[in-house]
């Protein structure tokens, strides 16, 4: 959603906040700002767009101070501009916040009726102006804690006061906040990348935690007004993991470290020595007659793909749902069912709700999150980790293999503990998983290809992606993939429904993406291409040697490995993401950076 950091340093801030923002910059990306104490005073700088935008405001005026805040914005309430960037002042108050304040409308009226105006629409801005009230007649942490009680909904904040020059108070519901243990600075930020290059030192604040740093200390109290501890961990989100190296972009990097992404990701679940697979926690995965997936967007394509091996070696009953329409459906859950949530960041806030009504009902959770130190990772039951590493890029795509590599991995465990496969098998199938990062480097090689059929595809107005069994939730990515970046209409459709009503929209303009590796069902999708191609759709089918021998006349072929149709979906997806890619470069549009997108939605 949105990114904060705060910096209580010793010497100035203004290159670190600007640093820290860029790195948070995936958060959104719709103004930034940045405040710190100038000769006793809180002055602040904000810019609408990117960072660079910041930049040139503060060319022009830098701001000399060593102890500072900064955020980069995600629009929610209030249009993107430099009235609604934050920090937001009030009074002796200056504030940055990620979440949204439920309450904000009631509050904003009480507010209104005691006399005050507001600058801005935001729902944060009204933080701002509760605090500067409370701070009329009790000190700084007394007035936070007064102010976050009245508060409903999602925050993470960062809060300069006016006459306070060594201070920094923050707080967190709903939104996730750090605190960062430096050389005699102390540091806040939304995640490990935001203090990364200043510190590896990190304690994350529970939900209703609430913080004071100084330059030496954090004194931190939970919901109630406690003091307590949150233990410093040392974390590994080094300043080069966050690095584009010699790529263009963070997208194109991120596609090709998915060798290594998924490398780690399966060995983290499988024993090469002895072929079998642990499902990390040590989950009976017997005792279980049902498995729930919840997720958003691709981690849920991801989901889906799980869910054709998860029945089909497994037989284990799997339902995959988007978590926005689960968390309010009632569903009618059994006892046996596992849960498990899929995400990336492991702060979608969808997901996180879906998951926690999940564990409400009595059920085991398990979250399959990147983010090893996030919210779902510490709620879950079970942590299920992916190991793809930061992933800057908006348009996830490491995180997306390395999901369906590890959930794959797990559909094998579980195969084995309900005694679907013997020992053999499940040796037979993790040595096939094992194979996928060479299998996935060696899918990358049809870029040149793709990046050649490019100018033709960002011509279009609209593009079809079929696929059939684990192929068509990865059309569905292919297509989520083009939209976002590169702004052209695309639908993904099981090849086989085509005909119900889609088939309709086939003319000589519109590109149809057939994902077809040979399997089982190769002969049927290459009937439902035929029939494509009889109606002058231009079909483009991504398929191995064998399928290429088989194409439909006039159709393109792209030929990437020959593999396990359990590897298909992981193989096939290097070559959508850089079609994607590329269309998007063609198009010249922002690829890590798509618009109106934000890498973690951590709101509803
Ligand atoms: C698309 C994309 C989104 C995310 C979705 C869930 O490229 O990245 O659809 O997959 O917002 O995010 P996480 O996985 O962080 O829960």
């Amino acid at each position: 959603m949105c990114g904060i950091i705060g910096i209580v340093g010793t010497r100035p801030v203004q290159e670190r906040l600007i640093d820290s923002l860029k790195r948070l910059e995936y958060r959104g990306y719709d103004s930034a700002g940045v405040a710190g104490v100038v000769d006793g005073h809180v002055e602040r700088r904000r810019a609408k767009g990117k960072i660079r935008a910041l930049e040139e405001v503060l060319a022009g005026e830098p701001l000399k101070a060593s102890v500072g805040i900064g955020h980069t914005r995600w629009a929610t309430h209030g249009e993107p501009s430099t009235r609604n960037a934050h920090p937001h002042a009030s009074g002796r108050v200056t504030l940055v916040h990620n979440g949204i304040i439920e309450n904000y409308a009631e509050l904003r009226e009480a507010l209104k009726k005691k006399g005050r105006s507001f600058e801005s629409e935001t729902d944060s801005e009204v933080i701002a102006q509760l605090l500067d009230e409370e701070l009329k007649t009790k000190p700084p942490l007394e007035a936070l804690k007064a102010t976050l009680d009245q508060l409903t909904g999602a925050y993470a904040i960062a809060v300069l006061i006016d006459g306070c020059d060594e201070l920094i108070m923050g707080a967190r519901r709903g939104s996730p906040l750090v605190v960062g243990y430096g050389d005699g600075e102390m540091f806040l930020g939304s995640d490990a990348l935001a203090v990364g290059p200043f510190t590896n030192r990190i304690a994350y604040l529970e939900e209703g935690d609430y913080v004071a740093i100084d330059h030496k200390q954090a004194q931190i109290f939970d919901e109630a007004g406690n003091p307590v501890e949150r233990p410093v961990r040392t974390v590994a989100a080094s300043a080069a993991l966050v690095e584009k190296g010699n790529y263009r972009h963070f997208m194109e990097k991120e596609i090709h470290d998915q060798p290594d992404a998924c490398q780690h990701t399966l060995s983290a679940y499988i024993d090469p020595t002895t072929g079998r697979v642990h499902a990390p926690g040590r989950l009976d995965f017997a005792q279980y007659d049902r498995v729930q997936i919840v997720a958003c967007g691709t981690a849920s394509y991801a989901g889906q793909i799980a869910r054709y091996f998860f029945e089909r070696l497994a037989g284990l009953p799997c339902e995959v749902e988007v978590a926005s329409e689960f968390r309010y459906r009632q569903p009618a859950v059994t006892k046996g069912t596992l849960a498990v949530a899929v995400s990336q960041s492991g702060e979608t806030a969808d997901t996180l709700a879906a998951l926690r009504w999940c564990k409400a009902q009595g059920l085991t959770t398990a979250a399959v999150v990147n983010v090893h130190e996030s919210t779902m990772a510490r709620e879950a039951d079970l942590l299920w980790p992916t190991h793809a590493g930061p992933e800057i890029g908006v348009a996830s795509t490491k995180a997306f293999t390395s999901q369906v590599a590890a959930l794959t991995a797990l559909a094998v465990a579980a195969a084995a503990a309900r005694g679907r496969i013997d020992t053999d098998e499940e040796a037979r199938f993790t040595r096939l998983l094992l194979e996928s990062p060479r299998l996935i480097a060696e899918a990358t090689q049809v870029e040149e290809e793709i990046r050649a059929l490019a100018p033709e595809l960002a011509r279009a107005r609209d593009v079809l992606y079929l696929g059939r069994g684990a192929m068509y939730p990865l059309a569905l990515e292919g297509a989520l993939k083009l939209k976002e970046i590169s702004y052209i209409h695309a639908e993904g459709y099981a090849a086989g429904e085509l005909k119900h009503g889609p088939i309709a929209l086939i003319d000589e303009e519109t590109p149809i993406i057939v994902i077809a590796p040979t399997d089982a069902l190769f002969d049927k999708t290459i009937s439902n291409m035929s029939e494509v191609a009889a109606r002058g759709g231009k079909v483009i089918l991504i398929t191995d040697e064998a399928g290429a021998r088989n194409a439909p006349d006039g159709a393109r072929v792209i030929v990437g490995p020959t593999c396990d149709p359990l590897l298909a979906p992981l193989v096939y997806a290097p070559p959508i993401q850089l079609m994607a890619y590329y269309v998007a470069v063609q198009k010249g549009a922002d690829v890590d950076q798509p618009r109106n997108l934000a890498k973690s939605v951590t709101v509803e």
